[in-house]
Order: structure tokens, then sequence, then C-alpha cells
């Protein structure tokens, strides 16, 4: 397979007198009049024309290539931001993005990007963002053709910034991880489920987690059955393939007292839906079913890189969804290592089952805090569509805390209910409750599942079924695997001291 990101190096600075690389992006607001880059207008006389002629209309993520007068840069690039006004850092994000994606398109391989100051977007932040964006358009799905040519990759950024400093050099450095922690994720989350198999996998997130410096286990088979995991196992036995249960520690010396985030995340390193079999169309995108564990994987990564001043846990069940001869079937019953019998209607609600088993054992592990990740129905994608995961959980404050992280991160998300009357879709004659509660609701039926192994902890379930893969390229994404959510749980594990105001669950 051929490599799939880099991480180009950044420089701020502030003098924008020379510019010593071949490509420069600037935002482009609508109205705009370059009052504060007068020397653009001289360098491209085509500006004013386009201008005229009504090509430049400042509309979000449109990208128009001009040539510069002078040495270097050669071209630039504006890119469309809309108004002042409405200019987020969400915006900022994926404007750069969509310049760092506009220059490799062009073969460039260095590239300044001119930061125009808004007043709504303080400096570190759009320092942050710029280099998170930027990093985020040094990324190509896998390649396993044997004449491809190597691709173009940024290099070198060269920011352009109101101020520079330690807060802005630590900024940078924040979106320089974030986007490397994302571009991993979406390296796993791309891999075939041939060569990412369940032990593959575990081996994956050993290596990034050694190599971040998290405490490392990896649970084989029979370490999994001595913990009566029968949710885990249950799904596991249609395969060939042996489960593994990564556990990722994190745990700074100067910790916050009392509280450790516990997160999960689906690792199913393919999903046929088992005996309950997919439908053959779009089943090859299966392969991306272990996206929650990769985002959980690849934040646990960045929040050690990043210091966060939390305790952290990282546990990702990992297993294929195969419909073999000893596969679990509809109608069998399993024993969770919680002790709660669960009656299968479906096989393929696989999610939801080693996820019980892996909440249940982030409570054993001392987790006080937990949010799991998981592409975990398609009637999410059904709710709320491609772009916005869907937020289970309770209490409302602490599904507020992960909201605002999400926010902060630029992953889209929106809250959804838990009310308890849903649960009567799980009831079973004959367990304590069945993995299925029919189309009704069926996000919500498979977070209340869920809910069930989380103790009285607060609890907030994260549905990327919709967020994880995206079908078509935009401006600012290429297509393929998004890696949803890491940057979501980097920024809620940042935020830890806040968290005191997570009241306990009524
Ligand atoms: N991995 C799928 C969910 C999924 C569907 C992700 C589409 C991405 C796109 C999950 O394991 C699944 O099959 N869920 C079932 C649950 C149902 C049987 C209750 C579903 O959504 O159909
Ligand atoms: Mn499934
Ligand atoms: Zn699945």
């Amino acid at each position: 397979m051929q490599t799939v990101h880099r991480t180009p190096a950044f420089t701020p600075a502030i003098d924008t007198a020379e510019l010593s690389t071949d490509f420069l992006v600037v935002p482009l607001f609508e109205q705009d009049n370059f009052g504060d880059v007068p020397w653009l207008r001289q360098r491209s006389p085509e500006l004013d024309r386009a201008r005229a002629r009504g090509e430049l209309t400042g509309k979000l993520y449109e990208v128009f290539l001009t040539g510069l007068d002078g040495e270097r840069p050669v071209r630039a690039a504006l890119i469309g931001a809309g108004t002042r006004e409405s200019f987020t850092s969400e915006r900022l994000r994926r404007l750069a993005t969509t310049g760092g994606l506009a220059a490799r398109r062009g073969r460039f391989t260095t590239l300044t990007f001119l930061h125009r100051p808004v007043a709504a977007i303080d400096a570190a932040t759009a320092a942050q963002v710029i280099a998170e964006g930027l990093t985020l358009a040094n990324y190509e799905g896998a390649s396993f053709k044997t004449s491809a040519e190597g691709g173009t990759w940024l290099e070198s950024v060269d920011l352009r910034l109101p101020s520079t400093g330690d807060e802005i050099a630590a900024a940078v450095r924040k979106g320089t991880v974030l986007g490397e922690c994302s571009n991993m994720a979406r390296e796993l989350a791309n891999e075939p489920g041939n060569h990412l198999t369940p032990r593959q996998f575990a081996e994956r997130a050993a290596a990034i987690g050694a190599e971040a410096g998290l405490g490392v286990e990896i649970l084989d088979e029979r370490r999994i059955e001595s913990l009566n995991m029968g949710l885990l196992l249950g799904v596991a036995r249609g395969s060939q393939e042996p489960p593994r249960l990564v556990v990722l520690t994190y745990e700074p010396a100067a910790a916050a007292p009392g509280v450790t985030l516990g997160l999960v995340g689906k690792g199913i390193t393919f999903d046929t839906g088992g005996i309950s079999i997919k439908p053959a169309e779009n089943m090859d995108k299966m392969k991306d079913d272990m996206s929650g564990g990769a985002a959980v994987i690849c934040a646990m990564a960045a929040i050690a890189r990043l210091g966060a001043p939390v305790r952290c846990l990282g546990i990702v069940p990992m297993t294929e969804n195969m419909p073999g001869g000893k596969a679990v079937k509809p109608g069998d019953v399993l024993t969770s290592a919680a002790g709660k019998t669960v009656e299968i209607l479906n096989t393929d609600a696989e999610g939801r089952l080693v996820l019980g088993d892996a909440v249940w054992y982030a409570r054993q592990r001392g987790a006080t805090h937990l949010v799991d990740v998981a592409t975990l129905t398609g009637a999410c994608v059904v709710a709320l569509g491609k772009t916005t995961s869907g937020v289970f959980g309770t209490p409302a404050s602490w599904v507020s805390a992960i909201l605002s992280a999400s926010d902060k991160a630029g992953d889209r998300s929106w809250p959804m209910p838990v009310f308890d009357d849903y649960k009567e879709q799980l009831k079973s004659e004959i367990a304590d409750f069945t993995n299925t509660g029919g189309r009704a609701g069926g996000a919500i039926t498979g977070a209340l599942f869920i809910k069930e192994f989380s103790g009285d902890l607060p609890w907030v379930h994260i549905d990327i079924a919709g967020t994880a893969w995206a079908e078509e390229s935009k401006p600012y994404q290429p297509k393929g695997a998004t890696g949803v959510g890491v940057r979501t749980l980097v920024e809620l594990a940042l935020a830890g001291p806040a968290w005191n105001t997570v009241e306990p669950r009524g």
C-alpha cells in the first residue's frame, strides 16, 4: 500500500513582504476590496478584471486560481470565504483544506497561507485550524495500484499571521497533531478487511499507542473468554479470525483527581451482517465499520501528545462479523460479561453487542465518564444524513460537554433522545432484552442497548454511521474515510477539568 498521508512542516511568520513559496492561499470574502492586501492586486492585475466581470464572488469554498507577477509565489488560489460577518473557525479550517487540495492538484509542494483576521476568531485558534486544515488536505485514500505514480504532498507551509510567539507555536502544534491523528484514523478506516484483520488492527493500535507513550494491552481470545465477554465472543464466532480487545491507557503526572475518561470504539474490521447477511450492494463499504475504534485509538495518541490534563482509557473490541458455520444465529441467547442475557434477533446488530461488553469493561477498569463512538445504525444516517453524527446520552450536562467539544473540533453533531419509553422495543420473551428494536427509532434503540451496560456513569454514544465515510469529494474534503470523532474526543479530554459540573446521573 502507498503512503496515504504526510504532515507538512509549518513556519509561522508575520512579515508579508517576501514570500518564498510557490503557491499562495488567500481567503476571499464577499465584496472584498483587498484593502488589507493591496500588494495582491498589484501582483495580479487580473483580479480587478475578474471582479468587474462578476467572476470573483467570494462564495464559500469556490477556488479562483491566478498567476502572480514577480518571482514567487507563481500561483495564488483565492478561496471563497463568504461574508466577513459569518466567518468562523470552522470555515477557516475547511478553507485551509480547500487551499491545500488546490495546491496539491497543481503539483505545488510549498505553500503560503495568508490569514486575514476577523474579530470572531482569535489569533491562536486561527493558527491552529489553518495548520489542521492543511494537514487534513495532505491525505489520500489507500492505493494498491502497482502502477501508481507518486502523488504530490505539501512539504512546507509558511503561515502568515498578525502575530507569532509561544502561544501561536503551541496552537500550530495542536492543529498539526489533530490533523495528523485524524489522518491516521482515516488510513486505518480505508484499509481493506483482508489487510486490517482484528489481529492486525490490534497490532497497529499497539504501535500507534506505544509511539505516543500510552500504556498498551492486547487481550486475546483466551483472555476475552476468561472475562466472560459472551457478546464479543458471540459476534466473533462466525469468523475464522480471532477477536482482540485493545486497552490504551494515558496517565498524566498531574491528572485531575478522581476522573478517568473512558473512550470506547466499535472495531468491526468487516461487517457482513453475519447470518442476517447484508445485501451485496455496498457491502464493500463495511470495511470501515471499525471507524469508531480507529477514532478512539488515534484520539488517545493525540491526547498523549498534547498532554491533556485527565486520565484516559481507550478500549476497542475488534472482530469480524461473519456468517461461518459456528456463527451466532437469530434466536440465540448470549450472556454478556455484565451478566445480562441478550436474545439475538438480527445478527447484523453486532456493534451494540461488542460495545456492551467493552463499555462494561471500561467501568471495570475505572472509567468515571464514558463516551462510545460507533458506525452503529443505518437509521442514524436516515435521521441525520451524511454530515452530522448523532449524540445520545445522559445526563444532559455530559451530553452538552460532548456537543461543545464537537463544535470546537469542527465535527458536526446533534443531540438525540434516550427516553426510557423506547426501552419497550428491546423487550424479549426469554432474555433480559433483544438486540434490535425494530425500524422505528432504530438509532435510539441501538443507543439504549449500549446504555444498559453503562451502569450509573455519565455516558454518551456518538453514532458516526453517516459521517465516517464520504461518498463524494467536497472542495474541503476528499472522499473516503473522514476521521470523524478524533478531534471531538481530543477536545473533550483537553477540556477535562471543566467536567466538574457534570452532575450524577438521575
Ligand atoms: N455497521 C452497521 C451500520 C451501518 C449501516 C453503518 C450503514 C454505515 C452505513 C451496523 O452494524 C448494522 O448493520 N446495523 C443495522 C442494525 C439493525 C439490524 C437493527 C442497521 O442499521 O441496519
Ligand atoms: Mn451490522
Ligand atoms: Zn456494523
